[in-house]
């Protein structure tokens, strides 16, 4: 979250905001990058959904961004809101008193217009690269009933299943700037979640065989931007320490 003052939207409803907003079209060959300045009044409780709704309506139909659910669920609305890679549905207008507020998208994916990134294409690459599916060779009868898992496992791998995709923790990792190839905190949340599963019968070294590498767990340089900004607060720091720490066993 941002480390404004919180206005509540009584105080901030009514002024007048200003959006500074990045600008290009990579596919047209006469686009240029540029900042475009569009200036709104602020309405009670509004969130950057409301207002780029807004800007869209009645200044820029042309302007591009994503959005699916404005539940902080789909993980679609990843932008960079004053340098900072947050959700813009969960953002709201009020976090920001002096009323400016600049949007860019988020770097580390390929950028379609705008605002817009395809963030599925690289999550896509992630869950082949840490073959992010159950690995079993244990046949299994379908007639009877399941093996139950205990209750405090299940809670573990529920907790890490809580992430959506939305790709903030990559736009915010220096290593995933500077290595296309990096699996970022989303791929070793991945690999702990899976680690945890005991459905998955895959050994210490075969993960080792995936993430054992500087494009994996080794690559992450502990700065901790991941876990700042990952917006489901998922712990990525420990489950990369402890998955660090497992690989580092394998011989
Ligand atoms: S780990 Fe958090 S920040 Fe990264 S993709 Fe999942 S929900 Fe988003
Ligand atoms: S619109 Fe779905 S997370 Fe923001």
């Amino acid at each position: 979250m941002p480390k404004h003052k919180i206005m509540t939207p009584d105080q901030s409803s009514g002024r007048e905001l200003t959006f500074e907003i990045l600008k290009y079209n990579p596919r047209d060959p006469h686009s240029k990058p540029h900042l475009e300045t569009y200036k709104i009044k602020e309405t009670p409780g509004m969130t950057l959904f409301v207002a780029l709704n807004m800007i869209r309506e009645d200044l820029d139909p042309d302007l591009a961004f994503d959005f699916v659910c404005r539940a902080g669920i789909c993980g679609s609305c990843g932008m960079m809101i004053n340098g900072r890679p947050q959700l813009a549905c969960r953002t709201r207008t009020a976090d920001y008193p002096d009323g400016k507020i600049r949007l860019m998208p988020m770097p580390a994916f390929e950028l379609i217009k705008d605002l817009s990134v395809i963030t599925g294409q690289w999550m896509d690459g992630m869950s082949k690269r840490v073959e992010s599916w159950i690995h079993s060779k244990t046949e299994h009868d379908i007639t009877r009933i399941e093996e139950p898992v205990e209750p405090d496992v299940a809670d573990a791998t529920f907790e890490l299943d809580r992430c959506i995709e939305c790709g903030i923790c990559v736009a915010s990792c220096a290593t995933a700037l500077m290595r296309p190839d990096f699996v970022g905190a989303v791929g070793l949340n991945r690999i702990a979640r899976f680690e945890m599963d005991p459905h998955d019968e895959r050994t210490d070294a075969d993960y080792f065989e995936l993430v054992g590498d500087d494009a994996g767990i080794f690559g992450c340089m502990t700065l901790l931007a991941c876990e700042d900004h990952c917006p489901k607060n998922l712990p990525l720091q420990e489950k990369i320490a402890y998955m660090r720490r497992k690989m580092a066993k394998v011989k």
